[in-house]
């Protein structure tokens, strides 16, 4: 049986000896998910988006004015700030499309769905929302939202919708193959993220679970799960004052299989590789394991000895409002945002990296209670390079005690570029915000599905990380591709543990 540890190393780039296998062109996954015999619903026009500062909406004080229901109009500037086309690029012959979240090799491979309650604009039903053509396709009719409600999250409240969010393998597997795993779930944290955002930006309350029995959500959202595999949700509610919850739990309507028709409409091409190592991982994690006691803290499972450098909070630092460098309002920082390489020798502020880290924080913050307490299984780190205020270095971010703590001095910032695959302009970058794990550690606490809680969170965080020096007219981009056993060797990490993803952030040239 696969663990985190033996998948995540088994699936390391070792600089002597790398696969050179030609991608096959002839063969890329479709970006889109297209069932050809439904007709789907279109979304209505967007007049405007939500205003709001970024820190507002993704602050851990933030405060929604839920009312009884998301109207339409809602749903369709959630889905669109989540997963929307938000760029286009002249590629051959044909227009190519990015999109308001970023995905490793821009593959796109996760899907969301929509599983909703009813309202006098849209009956109940499970739908596909289709980013492409803003639409929704109906797959069921009925009120599944009480298929959500067992488990863990059997709590007293009143969800009005789920989004779900899911993986389609082949889509990031035709270039990464066996190693796709990593990115179908840091770009699915990216996408929740995004969802998570623009529901709060809605004024509504949600909550985040990748706690969840995989068989009858897959079958819900009649999925081949050999193919695609649905890998986190969040449920929407509408008024959750005391007397409008349900004494007792709706009932849970009986899930009929899909038809075949649709189940194959998560074909990503004709030609399809099954990589048996991503089929097994996942398969591996489909047991829910609550950790016998608290969950160990990360931060002292790394190898890393540091000592207590500053609080995040430091009101010398904080940004003012006047300031010419304050950030973009939310809404137009996820339209805007994309990756950036073009990186100049110029500092950034030390205020602007720990505007970022308290973006971090209150993901952290917000996130805690999801899924038995799995935001203890990831820990950020900082690689400090050109920053006005702060040595180079190697920190530790305590999220939870919103605290920085130092581990080594010294540049190593050009290092690392070279630990990435040799993608030497990340060492223009001033800051690398680091991702990092204990793999048995996860394992022990939460059995191989762990890894998806490590993957996923690294999204949700990577995310706040692209999302702050966007708001602040810096570059951010993501990082997946690097040799494993050296970026473990340069941070000093023991052997047990990772570093699963990096984003890097700095000034950048203007276009
Ligand atoms: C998980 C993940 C890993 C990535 N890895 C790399 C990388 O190693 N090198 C790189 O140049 N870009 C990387 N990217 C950035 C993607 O190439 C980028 O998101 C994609 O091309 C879409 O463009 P956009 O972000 O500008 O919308 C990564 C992005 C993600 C989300």
């Amino acid at each position: 049986m696969p663990t985190s540890r033996t998948y995540h190393q088994s699936t390391s780039y070792d600089r002597n000896n790398m696969d050179r296998t030609v991608l096959d062109g002839q063969n890329q996954p479709m970006p889109y998910k297209i069932y050809p015999e439904m007709t789907p619903l279109h979304l209505p026009e967007i007049k405007d988006f939500y205003s709001g500062a970024l820190s507002h909406v993704t602050g851990s004080d933030y405060t929604s004015s839920a009312q009884n229901s998301l109207i339409m109009e809602d749903i369709a500037k959630i889905l669109y700030l989540a997963n929307g086309l938000t760029g286009k690029s002249r590629q051959g012959a044909s227009d190519f499309y990015f999109r308001s979240a970023p995905s490793a090799g821009a593959l796109y491979p996760n899907e969301i769905y929509l599983v909703w309650s009813g309202s006098s604009e849209l009956p109940s039903g499970v739908f596909h929302c289709g980013v492409f053509n803003r639409s929704l396709t109906p797959l069921r009719e009925g009120n599944f939202v009480p298929v959500f409600q067992t488990g863990q999250d059997a709590i007293k409240s009143n969800p009005v919708a789920v989004f779900v969010v899911s993986g389609i393998f082949f889509r990031s597997a035709w270039k990464y193959r066996r190693r796709a795993y990593r990115y179908v779930l840091l770009d699915a944290g990216h996408v929740m993220e995004n969802l998570r955002l623009a529901i709060r930006a809605a004024g509504k309350t949600c909550r985040v679970s990748y706690a969840f029995d995989d068989p009858d959500v897959n079958n819900l959202l009649g999925l081949d799960s050999e193919r695609e595999v649905a890998i986190g949700f969040i449920q929407v509610y509408g008024n959750t004052s005391e007397t409008d919850r349900p004494d007792h739990p709706q009932e849970i309507p009986v899930v009929e299989p899909l038809p075949e028709s649709i189940r194959r409409s998560g074909r990503a091409s004709d030609t399809e590789i099954r990589y048996q190592e991503i089929l097994d991982i996942h398969l591996a994690g489909k047991h829910i394991v609550t950790p016998d006691t608290t969950p160990e803290d990360v931060l002292t499972r790394l190898g890393l000895s540091y000592v207590p450098f500053k609080s995040i909070d430091s009101p010398d630092e904080a940004l003012p409002d006047t300031d010419p460098n304050s950030p973009l309002p939310y809404a137009k920082t996820v339209l805007i945002r994309r990756s950036r390489r073009n990186y100049i020798s110029h500092p950034i502020r030390v205020n602007q990296v720990m505007f970022i880290l308290n973006l971090i924080s209150n993901v952290w913050q917000n996130l805690s209670g999801v899924a038995h307490g799995a935001t203890s299984c990831l820990a950020t780190g900082l690689l400090i390079g050109d920053v006005d205020g702060m040595a180079p270095g190697f920190y530790l971010l305590d999220a939870e005690k919103r605290f920085l703590n130092r581990v080594f001095e010294g540049d190593v910032i050009q290092k690392m570029a070279h630990v990435c695959l040799d993608q030497l302009w990340l060492a223009n970058a001033g800051v690398h915000f680091l991702f990092l794990t204990n793999l048995d550690m996860i394992d022990r606490q939460w059995g191989a599905r762990g890894y998806r809680y490590a993957m996923t969170l690294a999204g949700h965080m990577g995310h706040a990380v692209y999302l702050g020096a966007t708001a602040l007219g810096l570059g951010a981009c993501g990082i997946g591709a690097l040799y494993d056993s050296e970026a473990r060797n340069l941070l000093g990490l023991n052997n047990e543990s990772a570093l699963v993803y990096l984003v890097a952030a700095g000034p950048v040239k203007r276009n």
